[in-house]
């Protein structure tokens, strides 16, 4: 059955002079999630926001807050973000031993909040095999993690139709797949058709002379590949 996609601006391209301005727009736009990017200068090379913003942010809005952590010791820091309102905690496999990540996950949904793990472009998709059957999402980075405004690494959306195959092998049908980096509205068509379900959207959105229209462009454009690839696949049935 056909869903619309899920629109998620990543507020890192915002105008931090005017955030609550800026969320309040995409909420207004139809965004389903914001989606707020951690990054602690060790697991990537940037320092972003953190624990302080999500407290700020969490009562201002009814959006999702997805937090997607870049840092170099989620299981620790998982317990400050749980407390600060995050709705859905993202933790990258490169980060944590297997038995760290089953952990992590376990103490997210411990906590009451959804549970999704990142991969970063050049990890295979393997490393989701010890969570993959209990994941609320996964997320297939399409862009080194580290910076907005970088271009899409071509063939992201084959790495999504593997990621949507082995959760259908693991019976977790319900998983949603984020995809994160260099989406806009010439990309997102690709990674909706091969099975994303969430666009973060960085610059696309919020760099744009008009955002709102650019986000529910974006999620036009991704919608209408994604019933045509619906279609396709029903023929070919
Ligand atoms: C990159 C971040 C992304 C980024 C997306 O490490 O995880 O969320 O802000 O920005 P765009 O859409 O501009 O690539
Ligand atoms: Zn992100």
């Amino acid at each position: 059955m056909f869903q619309p996609v899920r629109i998620a601006p990543s507020i890192l391209s915002a105008d931090f002079m005017h955030l609550g301005d800026d969320v309040a727009m995409i909420e207004q736009a139809g965004a389903a999630f914001v989606h707020i990017d951690v990054m602690d200068g060790h697991f990537v090379p940037n320092l972003t926001m953190g624990v302080p913003l999500l407290k700020s942010l969490k009562p201002a809005t009814k959006l999702v807050c997805d937090v997607h952590l870049m840092i170099d010791n989620p299981l620790t820091e998982l317990p400050w973000f749980i407390d600060a309102g995050a709705d859905l905690l993202n933790v990258h496999v490169e980060a944590l031993s297997e038995a760290d990540l089953v952990r992590a996950v376990a103490q997210i949904h411990e906590a009451g909040l959804l549970a999704a793990a990142a991969l970063k472009p050049k990890t295979p998709v393997a490393a989701l095999a010890p969570v993959i059957a209990d994941l609320d999402m996964a997320l297939v980075m399409s862009v080194e993690p580290g910076f907005s405004g970088q271009s899409y690494i071509v063939g992201s959306d084959l790495k999504v139709a593997e990621v949507a195959a082995m959760a259908r092998g693991a019976g977790n049908e319900a998983m949603l797949i984020q995809v994160d980096g260099g989406i806009g509205e010439k990309t997102a068509p690709l990674v909706a058709a091969a099975g994303a379900d969430v666009l973060v959207c960085g610059n696309a959105v919020f760099k744009a002379a008009d955002p709102a229209s650019a986000l529910q462009a974006v999620q036009a454009a991704a919608d209408e590949a994604r019933l045509a690839a619906l279609a396709g696949g029903e023929q070919g049935a």
